[in-house]
């Protein structure tokens, strides 16, 4: 094996985020506007093969778990195989997924036969108004039975991801979090990061942690939970129970001191971090001919030149040059 890819703050990284598509079928109105955005030609996206060979690299630095993002990863035709590729990998990484969950009614068996491990399903509002308004898209319903077909698969310990949106969903995260206890997941929710095409995010309009913690707390008893790790989520047991409840504050409480995570686009760019500025452009390097070391150096090069973390929104802060479904979530 390969130098594990350690910074110059001496954060070791395991995790790698795989963008498998800018595309999605959901409109969301923090993500981006209702015609879409301008898509990644589809000759730019790495196909099975590259992707495939950029983790096999990453794995040997001692890449250990693998999330496909993106965009909405059930996009890509290919998805089932990817999956398979990627968890068939020499050392097995941990491969699992973050959704939109509106193809899994379809997909979730194949998704859990050819070895992913996770899922994690966004989800903003169990209102079927609200859904439309949120998204631009009338689809809970395609969502909720793509749960229902995730828990039929076999699938455990999926979470659900909610941003809330002040004035249009917060009022539900008491319901919201019933709901994913009734059913056996762990709903977490997201502080709204400035990561969106139109640029419209503000810190008075997001919702901070320190409320979520309020709202749940009048209705839940909630404990902390120890043992944080790198995961940037902070977890809560709710009333008295192994049911736990997280909550994810980028922008209020970062947690780039442990962040262990680089990222790969679809269009083949690595990234050191959501927020960086800086990309390298590992498709031109395997279209040309590149090799398996310089894929390496790369690697080395991406991770050493990671900044310690980034003071999301305050004064200063700049936006990175592209939104986050074409960055990877
Ligand atoms: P597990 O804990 O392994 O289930 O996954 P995860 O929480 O890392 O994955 P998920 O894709 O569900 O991430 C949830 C949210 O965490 C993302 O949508 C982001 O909002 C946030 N997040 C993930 N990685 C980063 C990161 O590197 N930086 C920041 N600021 N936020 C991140
Ligand atoms: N800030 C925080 N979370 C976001 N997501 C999309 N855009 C943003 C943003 N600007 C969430 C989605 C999904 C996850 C992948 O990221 O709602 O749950
Ligand atoms: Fe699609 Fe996710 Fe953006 Fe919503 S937040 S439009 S589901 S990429």
């Amino acid at each position: 094996t390969a130098a594990p890819l350690v910074d110059s703050f001496g954060r070791r990284h395991r995790d790698l985020r795989i963008s498998l598509t800018d595309r999605c079928s959901l409109r969301c109105t923090y993500c981006m506007p209702a015609e879409g955005m301008p898509w990644l030609p589809s000759g730019t996206l790495l196909t099975l093969a590259e992707t495939t060979r950029i983790a096999a690299v990453a794995v040997q630095h001692g890449i250990e778990e693998i999330r496909l993002t993106g965009g909405e990863p059930l996009l890509r035709p290919d998805v089932v195989q990817v999956v398979e590729a990627l968890a068939g990998l020499p050392g097995s990484p941990e491969v699992s997924m973050t959704t939109n969950g509106l193809r899994l009614g379809g997909l979730a068996q194949g998704l859990k036969d050819a070895g992913l491990a996770r899922l994690n399903v966004s989800l903003d509002t169990l209102s079927r108004e609200r859904y439309q308004q949120l998204t631009r898209r009338d689809r809970l319903g395609q969502v909720l039975a793509g749960l229902v077909a995730a828990d039929a698969a076999g699938f455990e310990g999926t979470k659900i991801n909610t941003v809330l949106l002040r004035g249009v969903n917060e009022d539900e995260a008491p319901a919201l979090l019933r709901f994913a206890l009734e059913r056996g997941y762990e709903l977490r929710f997201i502080e709204q990061m400035p990561l969106d095409a139109g640029h419209t995010w503000t810190m008075e309009g997001m919702v901070r942690a320190d409320e979520v913690q309020a709202l749940l707390s009048e209705h839940f008893d909630l404990v902390p939970v120890p043992g944080r790790g790198s995961a940037p989520a902070e977890r809560w047991s709710v009333d008295g129970t192994q049911s736990a409840v997280g909550i994810i504050a980028s922008v209020t409480r970062p947690f780039c001191g442990a962040c262990d995570r680089i990222r790969l686009t679809a269009d083949g760019q690595l990234r050191s971090c959501l927020f960086a500025q800086e990309e390298t452009d590992l498709r031109t390097l395997l279209r040309s001919g590149g090799t398996d070391e310089q894929i390496s150096a790369a690697l080395g090069l991406t991770v050493a030149q990671k900044a310690a973390g980034h003071a999301v929104g305050q004064a200063g802060f700049e936006q990175p040059g592209r939104g986050m479904s074409a960055i990877g979530g």
